[in-house]
């Protein structure tokens, strides 16, 4: 982590820069881009009335898909790309814990939510219910607990509940500048 965050200009340029390079790149085994799905997770977010800095969360829980090299179909060879690990990574950076955490969280929020509630897996997509596999599988009940101790375990969830949903062929959102003014405002919110 740098001592000093990144201006608000920087940052937003940044995440800009991401999107028009890579969001058009298929979201893995789902029939939405990678800007699309973004779109539509924040603006579930956002519907929910969650707020800027939690919006910013589900617009960038799978940005770490926008950095690596892997084929998006990497999860059909068996390879777990550990997005969220090189997604929040980079947020931690920009933005701290309050944003870095439930996009760290996302994926083990699948597992958990497998462990915890028995129709939940069965409602996931075809390739959401593949990568799961590589990913670990469901939480077992003690790993479960642990998991619901952690600080950001209910953003983690929220989260994920906006992740699943946001697979809509041709779906109506605002568009990445709306959203990117929610970007400043967390950053506002978050002092950085
Ligand atoms: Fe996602």
């Amino acid at each position: 982590m740098s001592a000093t965050p990144p201006n608000a200009d920087t940052t937003i340029e940044q995440i800009e820069s991401l999107f028009v390079s890579r969001g058009s790149a298929w979201y893995g085994g789902e029939a939405v881009s990678q800007l699309e799905h973004a779109l539509q997770a924040a603006t579930f977010a956002e519907a929910e009335a969650a707020g800027p800095v939690l919006i910013v969360a589900a617009l960038l829980h799978d940005v770490g898909h926008l950095m690596h090299e892997l084929p998006e179909n990497a999860a059909h060879n068996g390879v777990d790309d550990r997005h969220e690990l090189l997604g929040a990574t980079w947020l931690n950076e920009y933005f701290g814990m309050p944003v870095a955490e439930p996009v760290k969280m996302h994926v083990a929020a699948k597992r958990y939510l497998c462990a915890i509630d028995a129709t939940y897996r069965m409602r996931l997509s075809p390739a959401s219910q593949l990568s799961l596999q590589i990913q670990g599988g469901p939480m077992a009940t003690k790993e479960a607990t642990h998991f619901e101790e952690q600080p950001f375990f209910r953003e983690a969830v929220r989260l994920r509940g906006w992740d699943d949903e946001a697979k809509i062929v041709g779906a109506e959102t605002p568009t990445l500048d709306h959203f990117l003014t929610h970007v400043r405002r967390a950053l506002l919110e978050l002092n950085r």
